[in-house]
């Protein structure tokens, strides 16, 4: 199969992660005989400083007339630190999702076996963990109306919903709960926001389509809570933008390491795979970044875009073993022996090729 693939590095470590995902998919592509075509474009505060713009036009392009897209991480302390600063990295990324129509993040949340005692959680709360977000991703309080009073010193965001924008994403949910354990959890704050109530009435009459789905509705500050306490107690969780994103932080916990996490962003058009955590200043250049949720991603990518489910299936197994064989990077080494970034691709490569 030939695959166009849109590559965006972006800032940080974002490169080295991709740098291995393109490795580890290009293994993948020469055991199955794919012929992969990457398509390097600049994003983030890399293109700010080159050409001004964190998510140009030639960007954009070349997303859209490729299969899909693998992005790496956005953003880089000089902005965050500036409340003045005109361009922002972040607003390259929204603005990509909203003109590529990703409404949905899928976001996984699993336990790896040998991991289990990495996670700050206890073995019994966290076994069997196995949930996916689906969280809302180019409306509410990210793309509201938005501003300051004319002294400065009244500032306002609004979460805006329509309908639509609702039933689209839900129906991913029950969709997908169909091939899971048929359990949906609308998480909302309906008792106190108008735009959750819409939220709620809006999926209680999907609920009627979707007669073999249990949903169950739960305010956002109590998921917060049962996510840590008993998070294998969940299934498919719906929710908008901004929780959707404070959740799955959240629940990148249950898994021993942020470095883990893979994302699909999907919409009507082309899919943009990611990993959850951001770009890491810190360790740039280090060579000491976890690539695994980079390189899950990429293997959400062959399942998810082209229906390369042995593929995507093969990175998995390798990233097992890599992570029973303890051929980890830092974050999860223990003060043991740790690999670099590049050790842990190379690693996986080879677990492909000779598989
Ligand atoms: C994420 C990130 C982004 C978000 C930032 C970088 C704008 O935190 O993908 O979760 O808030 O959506
Ligand atoms: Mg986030």
């Amino acid at each position: 199969m030939k695959l166009e693939i849109a590559l965006l590095a972006g800032d940080g470590i974002g490169p080295e992660v991709i740098n291995e995902a393109v490795k580890v998919s290009n293994a993948i592509a020469q055991k199955f005989f794919h012929e992969i075509t990457w398509k390097p474009a600049l994003t983030g505060a890399a293109a700010i400083d080159s050409v001004g713009d964190p998510y140009p036009e030639s960007t954009h392009n070349i997303c859209l007339t490729s299969d899909a897209v693998l992005f790496g991480a956005i953003g880089l302390p000089r902005f965050d630190n500036d409340p003045s600063a005109k361009i922002r990295p972040e607003e390259g990324l929204l603005r990509m999702r909203k003109k590529l129509g990703l409404y949905a993040n899928v976001r996984p949340t699993f336990t790896f076996p040998s991991l289990i005692d990495k996670s700050p959680l206890k073995r019994e709360r966290i076994e069997g963990t196995d949930l996916v977000f689906l969280r809302e991703l180019t409306g509410g309080i990210y793309f509201g109306k938005k501003g300051r009073s004319n002294d400065g010193n009244i500032a306002y965001d609004t979460c805006t919903y329509s309908r639509d924008e609702i039933t689209r994403l839900a129906r991913k949910g029950f969709e997908l709960a169909m091939t899971r354990s048929k359990r949906l959890c609308c998480v909302d704050k309906a008792n106190v926001m108008e735009s959750s109530r819409l939220w709620r009435e809006t999926v209680q009459n999907l609920e009627k389509e979707y007669p073999e789905i249990e949903v169950s509705y739960e305010l956002v500050d109590a998921v917060a809570m049962r996510l840590v306490q008993w998070p294998n107690t969940y299934d498919v969780l719906i929710t908008e933008n901004l929780f959707g994103d404070i959740l799955t932080d959240e629940a990148s916990v249950i898994s021993g390491s942020m470095g883990l996490m893979p994302s699909a962003s999907i919409g009507n058009g082309n899919a943009l795979y990611e990993p959850i955590h951001g770009s890491y200043p810190q360790a740039t250049g280090k060579n000491i970044a976890n690539p695994i949720a980079t390189i899950l991603s990429a293997a959400m990518m062959f399942e998810m875009s082209f229906n390369l489910f042995d593929e995507g299936k093969l990175i998995r197994s390798a990233v097992n073993t890599s992570l029973n064989k303890e051929i980890v990077t830092e974050d999860l080494s223990n003060g043991k022996k740790s690999f670099k970034t590049s050790e842990v691709g190379d690693f996986l490569v080879r677990e492909i090729l000779n598989s």
